[in-house]
């Protein structure tokens, strides 16, 4: 990171939101349903798939948990009603896991529910270290309850990925396999970017090999050509994988990747938590100096 990244991070907390906001415009697709029911629209008219995701995390009170279940049916019924090409993406502490694991389960239970009745599918998003264990069990709880319609993540860094991968390969797992990007110890996550790459590859080969669909999230040009390699290696079929992109990033790469004939799908986040999000992303941005200069200076 250079020197002036580093120094907006640190001063990122006291930039006006009105500047995050222009310059995360690129990251979130707005603040309403319907705003992203739109860019869904264009995405899928340039041959992209998506997975929607209501902003937010860390909730506390149930009532609010209940909101947000109810506000993710509300998704795939506008999926259903605008017929876009869209799954959903959920995270387990914006549904409850921090309060109580029982309601969490029951409220992504609601919601998996909703996208089985129009054959649709849930993605169960990786947050931190600490939900890791209960975020496999429920995602085992509902496969166990017969739904086959969700997929989970496996992050590369956190030392354990390799014996979860195992295990969920075994039980057919659909799996979203990413770098991760919480701030994990490194007592129990690989910290040196080599050594993510690395095992991003090998776990993703174990993937492949395994049988399991695998959604290949990166945006990284190492790991996206070594993705190439390893597809065209062993022979997987297009409908065993897709690259996944964020909103607003790399979109030269995911276009060449679409052209190349590969699926794609891209995470398209929205609603009224966008600010949390967008400094999470500014912080990752290479340019982002660069981004909220021009914010400032060019109106
Ligand atoms: P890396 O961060 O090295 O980025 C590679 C290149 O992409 C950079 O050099 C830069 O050129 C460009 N780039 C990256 N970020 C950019 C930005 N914000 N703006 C502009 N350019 C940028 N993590 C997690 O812990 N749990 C999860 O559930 C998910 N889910 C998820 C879904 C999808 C679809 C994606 C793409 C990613 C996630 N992630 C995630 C995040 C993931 O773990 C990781 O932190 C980011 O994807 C960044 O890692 P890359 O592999 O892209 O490499």
């Amino acid at each position: 990171m250079s020197v002036l990244n580093k120094f907006v991070v640190t001063v990122l907390p006291v930039i006006p939101k009105a500047v995050v906001g222009q310059v995360a415009k690129r990251y979130i697709a707005g603040v309403t349903l319907q705003d992203a029911v739109r860019v869904v629209q264009e995405l899928n008219q340039k041959g992209m798939m998506a997975t929607m995701d209501l902003l937010g995390e860390d909730v506390t009170q149930v009532s609010e948990a209940t909101a947000v279940k109810d506000n993710i049916v509300a998704i795939f019924r506008a999926i259903r009603d605008n017929s876009i090409g869209s799954n959903v993406s959920v995270k387990p502490t914006q549904l409850g896991l921090k309060i109580d694991s029982e309601i969490c389960y029951q409220n992504i239970r609601a919601i998996v529910e909703q996208a089985r009745s129009q054959s649709n599918f849930v993605r169960i998003d990786m947050e931190d270290a600490s939900t890791t264990e209960q975020t496999l069990d429920i995602y085992r709880r509902l496969r166990k309850d017969g739904y086959t319609n969700l997929g989970v993540v496996v992050q590369a860094y956190l030392h354990r990925s390799e014996a979860d991968v195992t295990a969920l390969v075994k039980e057919g797992a659909n799996v979203r396999l990413c770098k991760g990007i919480y701030d994990e110890s490194p007592a129990i996550a690989f910290k040196d970017r080599r050594q993510i790459r690395d095992n991003f590859l090998k776990l993703l080969r174990f993937l492949l090999e395994g049988g399991s669909y695998v959604g290949i999230a990166t945006h990284d040009d190492f790991l996206i050509d070594g993705a190439m390699e390893l597809i065209g290696k062993l022979g997987v079929k297009p409908t065993q994988y897709e690259f996944q992109m964020l909103l607003g990033v790399r979109e030269n790469r995911r276009d060449q990747i679409v052209q190349a004939g590969h699926r794609l799908r891209v995470y398209v986040p929205y609603g009224e938590q966008w600010y949390a999000y967008s400094t999470r992303r500014l912080k990752e941005n290479p340019h982002m100096a660069w981004y909220i200069t021009k914010a400032i200076f060019v109106r």
